[in-house]
This record gives structure tokens, sequence and C-alpha cells, in this order.
């Protein structure tokens, strides 16, 4: 019997020591010590054993028992830990594996310039400032010498909401919000841009599109003169269309400003030789600006005789046009991807 034991005690010794898994464990646990195992079946032989020998033997088989318990444990635990380390290995990230690139939208090439020219006017310290896109005919015309009636409301085919409401057929109406916003009557150095709304629609023409608008205004004594208006604009379209291009400055009307003048640059699609864009002139129109009329300052609350100043405004569309040289304006309104992802963030990829 008891070589039996001893027998039974170094097989399973081995046995477990070789075994790689817990299925295998728990087939060696039922294999000595389920019901019908090889250790149980020690146990219930003892009736079989001499009175005597019978508490020795018991002993004997209970030790072996319960190092065996103690052992199927201890693999339990040294398996489980190998299985779990595993696991982790198994699932390790390496995080340096290249992710999967998003793709990200692009900035529309009106924000583009948009952001482009507040940058520019803010380094030349200019406010940047907004307005009402749903405008009154006050500020939109009269304070800008543009009463009702005037010849010049035709160039301006506007949506009429009432009598009194439009939407805004041009950014100068902020000039007039500012000047009366302005209760001081400090000098002011602005631009605004935002959209802008006429009645047409054609290849150069949205009936939706933006303008930008400058004013500057301070005292006579400070000389605002036509040089500034001329080396500002300079700066602006060689920054914001393009650094080759030559200017021109043509006498030319409009209501708010006296004297009046139009900036034409060389036609970016010939150069100047003259072609059907520039219609064989070589110049191509890209700016309104003049000196601030003394009426525009006066009904704005700005004594005339102590200030003044100059303005300038235009179409951003045109200028992204120019800039990137598209052909038909509602490119920039029909959200049309192959449109626009030839603006996407290059700078980025
Ligand atoms: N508001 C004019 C337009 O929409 C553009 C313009 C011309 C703005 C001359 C100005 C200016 O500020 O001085 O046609």
């Amino acid at each position: 019997m008891k070589e039996k034991i001893e027998e039974i005690k170094n097989k399973s010794i081995k046995e477990i020591k070789e075994l790689i898994d817990l299925k295998q464990l728990e087939e060696l646990r039922i294999k000595y010590l389920g019901k019908k195992g090889e250790l149980t079946a020690l146990l219930k032989g003892l009736k079989d054993v001499a009175e005597s020998q019978r508490p020795i033997i018991g002993n004997l088989v209970n030790d072996v028992r319960n190092n065996l318990e103690t052992l199927i444990s201890e693999k339990e635990t040294e398996l489980k830990e190998r299985e779990l380390n595993k696991k982790l290995e198994q699932e390790k990230i390496d995080i340096t594996i290249p992710g999967n690139k998003l793709k990200r939208g692009s900035i529309h090439p009106l924000n583009r310039i948009i952001e482009d020219m507040e940058d520019l006017f803010v380094s030349m310290g200019y406010d940047v400032v907004t307005g009402p896109e749903l405008e009154t005919d006050e500020f939109c015309f009269e304070r800008l010498n543009l009463p009702k009636g005037h010849p010049a409301r035709d160039m301006q085919d506007s949506f009429y909401i009432t009598d009194e409401y439009l939407l805004r057929t041009q950014t100068s109406s902020v000039q007039a919000r500012t000047m009366i916003a302005n209760t001081e009557k400090t000098p002011i150095r602005m631009i605004t841009c935002g959209k802008t709304y006429r009645r047409e629609d054609d290849a150069t023409h949205s009936h939706q599109f933006n303008q930008i608008e400058g004013l500057v205004i301070d005292k006579k004594d400070a000389h605002v003169s036509l040089a500034d208006l001329k080396g500002t604009l300079e700066v602006f379209v060689k920054k914001i269309i393009g650094a080759n291009l030559d200017l021109r400055f043509r006498p030319s009307y409009f209501p708010f400003t006296e004297p009046s003048y139009e900036v034409d640059v060389t036609c970016f699609k010939c150069g100047g030789k003259g072609c059907n864009l520039c219609k064989g002139t070589g110049w191509i129109e890209v700016l309104g600006s003049g000196i601030v009329h003394p009426n525009v300052l006066k009904v704005n609350g700005y004594d005339p005789d102590q200030y003044g100043g100059f303005a300038f405004g235009t179409g951003i569309d045109r200028l992204a046009m120019f800039r990137y040289g598209i052909t038909d304006m509602r490119y920039l309104y029909t959200n049309d991807v192959r449109f626009l992802n030839q603006f996407d963030r290059k700078d980025e990829e």
C-alpha cells in the first residue's frame, strides 16, 4: 500500500510538472482526486487495511492528497498567469504603426482670402468690424449720400423686404454704422468683410456675393491723403492678389467719395497685352475708392471741417477669381467637391 501511495505521489508530481494547460490540469485533478480518482480509490480501500495500520496509511494518503491539492492550485495560478500574458502579448498595440488618416475639410477659398485680408489690415492697425446683412435703406443708401431717387441706386438692383428694409447691396453701409456707433467721434481705421446681395446672376455675378470695405477717418491735421489711400491699396493688391501686378488709378464716380477712383490691375490672363477678358485694354478693374465725401461725414456725425479720410471697397469673389484663376463665380457657391478639393490643406499633407 505504501509503495502504491509513493508511486501515485511521484507519478502525479511528474505529470503536473509536464502539463501545459488548464484543461490538462483539470483532467489530472479528476484522475487523482475525482470521485473515481486514484487517490480517492486508495482512501476507499482503507477499510481493507489492517486496523493498526489504518491511521498511518490514512495519514499518508491525506498528506499526498493535500500536497497534490496545493500543487494543483499553484499550477492553476501559474497557468492562468501564463495564459493572461499570452493574451496580452497577442493584443499588444503597436503605437508606431501609422493610423488611418481622416480626411479633413478645406478652408473655402473665400474664407481663405478673408482671413488673409483681415490679417493684413490688422497688421496695419485696422479694426475688423461687422454689420447686419438685413439693412435699412437709411444705412445702405441715405447715410452714404445716396438719397431716394438718386440715379446711382440703379447700379445696385436690390432685394427689398419692406419699403425700409433690404438685403444690403454693399458693405459701405458699415461705414455709416461705424461712424454712428463711434459716439466719441474718435479716428476710425476699420475693415469689414461680409455678404451682400443684388439681383444679378451670370458667370461673373452672383445674387449673393461678398465685399470688403475699408474706412479711415482722422483729424484734418493728421493729413490722411490720397497718397495714403494709394499706398494702402498697393499693399492690399500686391499681398492679396499678386506681388507682380501693376496698379492704375482711374478717376471714377461714387456718391460717398469725392474725388473717386477705380483701381485697375494688370490683366492676369494676358499679362497686360490685351485679351478677351480685359476687353483688349490689358487692365482689369478691382477696387472702388476715394476720399470720404463731406456729406457722408456730416450726416454720420463727423465735422467735415475737422475730419477727413478715405474709403475703399470691392467684391471678394472677384479677388478670389483673380487670385486663383477661377472663371465662373458660381463655382464659389455650388459646393462641388471637385472644385473645393483644389483648395485642400496642401500644407498639411
Ligand atoms: N460700395 C461700392 C460698390 O459696391 C464699392 C466702393 C466704391 C466702396 C468706393 C467704397 C468706395 O468704400 O470708396 O460698388
